[in-house]
């Protein structure tokens, strides 16, 4: 598989005293994009929240075993600093409402108090931008609020906002959910660009876009890693009876 850039060893993740992810290991390769499969509630967007250090922000969230960033412990680093070298996409758009196109792409900077020069700051809103293929689409209202986008581009403009950060890693949560089969293409298409320079781990319910974007695939069930292989291995001869029918789509 490469070279591993997020590493789990016996992780767990709980809310108060119920587990929701028991011992899972797993590596992820660097610069390819990683799916993360599974039947609703079996505990994906736990698993990516661990990884950007949010899990521990829920009421009762709590975590046990280790996590590694390369080889540092992700878990004794500044929180802060986690989540601007792992960044995360949500399954709604969430531009923020009262800013603009440009505000929101640089937001990051901002909300960390980090100071750009006017010039730095336009080329990674440009830069950004062009990397989501936004740029030709917005360049001529930059100062309008995000919000007025569709959904499609609106879900790119958080894609922007999360690579104006230049992470090491990007989690998408269920990213194309809410979208129809062509802004769903375009952001497909993004992932496979952005490979290249960023780490992708993506949680998705449809097998087809897994096979579309993911190198590799993990099958979750009910808290536990049941499978972790190349993507069209594990399509093709799932080695775990579970994984089998769920894509089969015997179950969820
Ligand atoms: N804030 C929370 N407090 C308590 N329990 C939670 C919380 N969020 C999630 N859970 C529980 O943790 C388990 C895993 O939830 P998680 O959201 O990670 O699942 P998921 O695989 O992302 O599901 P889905 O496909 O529906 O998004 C579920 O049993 C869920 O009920
Ligand atoms: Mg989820």
């Amino acid at each position: 598989m490469g070279d591993k850039i997020l590493t789990t060893e016996h992780l767990y993740a709980y809310y108060d005293q119920h587990c929701v992810l028991k011992d899972i290991n797993m590596a992820i390769p660097k610069f390819k994009a990683t799916a993360i499969m599974g039947p609703s509630g079996c505990g994906k967007t736990t698993l990516l929240r661990c990884f950007n250090r949010l899990h521990e922000l829920s009421p009762g969230g709590r975590i046990e075993g280790k996590i590694r960033l390369r080889n540092t412990d992700l878990l004794s680093l500044n929180p802060i600093q986690v989540r601007r070298r792992i960044g995360m996409v949500f399954q709604r758009p969430n531009p923020f409402p009262t800013m603009s196109i440009y505000e929101n792409v640089i937001a990051g900077y901002r909300l960390n108090g980090i100071k750009l020069s006017q010039n730095k700051a336009d080329e990674i809103v440009e830069q950004a931008l062009k990397k989501t293929a936004l740029w030709d689409e917005v360049k001529d209202v930059l100062y309008r609020r995000g919000t007025f986008l569709s959904g499609g581009q609106q879900q790119r403009l958080c894609i922007a906002r999360a690579l104006a950060m230049n992470p090491e890693v990007l989690l998408l949560d269920e990213p194309t959910s809410a979208l129809d089969p062509k802004a769903t293409a375009h952001i497909e298409e993004l992932i496979v660009g952005l490979k290249k320079s960023v780490t992708i781990v993506i949680v998705t319910h449809s097998i087809g876009q897994a096979g579309r974007v993911a190198d590799y695939t993990a099958f979750l069930y009910l808290g536990e890693l049941i499978e972790f292989g190349p993507t069209e291995r594990l399509f093709t001869a799932p080695k775990d009876k579970r994984t089998e029918e769920y894509l089969s789509g015997k179950f969820g």
